[in-house]
């Protein structure tokens, strides 16, 4: 099925590309494919009591779709004013044409960084929104709300750059726990990673809690 047509399904428009006037750290407006999030919804399952943040939503594709899909709180953040009105005027589309699910979705307009990520919140989805310099920050801040509030969390990240994989790998105690590969894709880069914290990890954080 075309982008188009899924996103008649849900009421949206998320289709085409937006740059940045000029910025060295944010990074243009491309939605993730859907047959890309269907293959990886094939592989990853939400848990209960699910909540999940899209960094740098666009025009909430993602968003939109894990809601109708799973009927999970989700959060989506972006910078782009323009991308961000237009998530909104897909927001007001969707909750028209999709008015059974009491899930919340809420859209905020700002950057990334500044998230005040909440202790309900336990799965982070990126796709490339910004430089390493930006993700490592806001991984930082996911870590600060972990310690804070010990919970089993998960990143996903679609496309991962190389730099996203060394950030967590050598600052944060997250392990990849799956790859879930777009079939057909020619560019070996179009897949996901899946990371979680270890058990052994919350353990030890929940012992010193209280
Ligand atoms: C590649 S798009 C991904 C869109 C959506 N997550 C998806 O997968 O369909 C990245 C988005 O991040 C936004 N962005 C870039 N830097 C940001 C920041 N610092 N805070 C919030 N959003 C940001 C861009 O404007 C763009 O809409």
């Amino acid at each position: 099925m075309s982008a188009r047509k899924y996103d008649r399904r849900l009421g949206i428009k998320t289709v085409g590309l937006r740059e940045w006037d000029d910025h060295q750290h944010y990074n243009r407006y491309e939605a993730t494919p859907y047959e890309a999030l269907d293959k990886l919804f094939e592989a990853y399952r939400f848990r209960e009591a699910n909540h999940v943040v899209d960094f740098g939503c666009g025009r909430g594709r993602v968003a939109f779709y894990i809601h109708h899909r799973f009927q999970v709180p989700v959060t989506g953040i972006e910078a782009h004013d323009k991308t961000y009105e237009e998530a909104l005027d897909n927001k007001a589309s969707y909750r028209h044409k999709v008015k059974h699910i009491q899930a919340p979705i809420r859209l905020k307009y700002g950057l990334a960084e500044h998230y005040k990520v909440k202790p309900t919140d336990n799965c982070f989805y990126f796709f490339n929104p910004f430089s390493h310099k930006v993700f490592k920050k806001v991984v930082g801040n996911i870590m600060e709300s972990v310690n804070r509030n010990t919970r089993p969390v998960d990143i996903i990240l679609y496309y991962p750059l190389p730099e996203y994989k060394r950030v967590l790998k050598r600052h944060t105690p997250f392990r990849m726990i799956n790859k879930v590969k777009v079939p057909g894709a020619v560019d070996a880069r179009e897949k996901f990673l899946i990371y979680r914290l270890p058990k052994d990890y919350l353990k030890v954080n929940s012992q010193g809690e209280g």
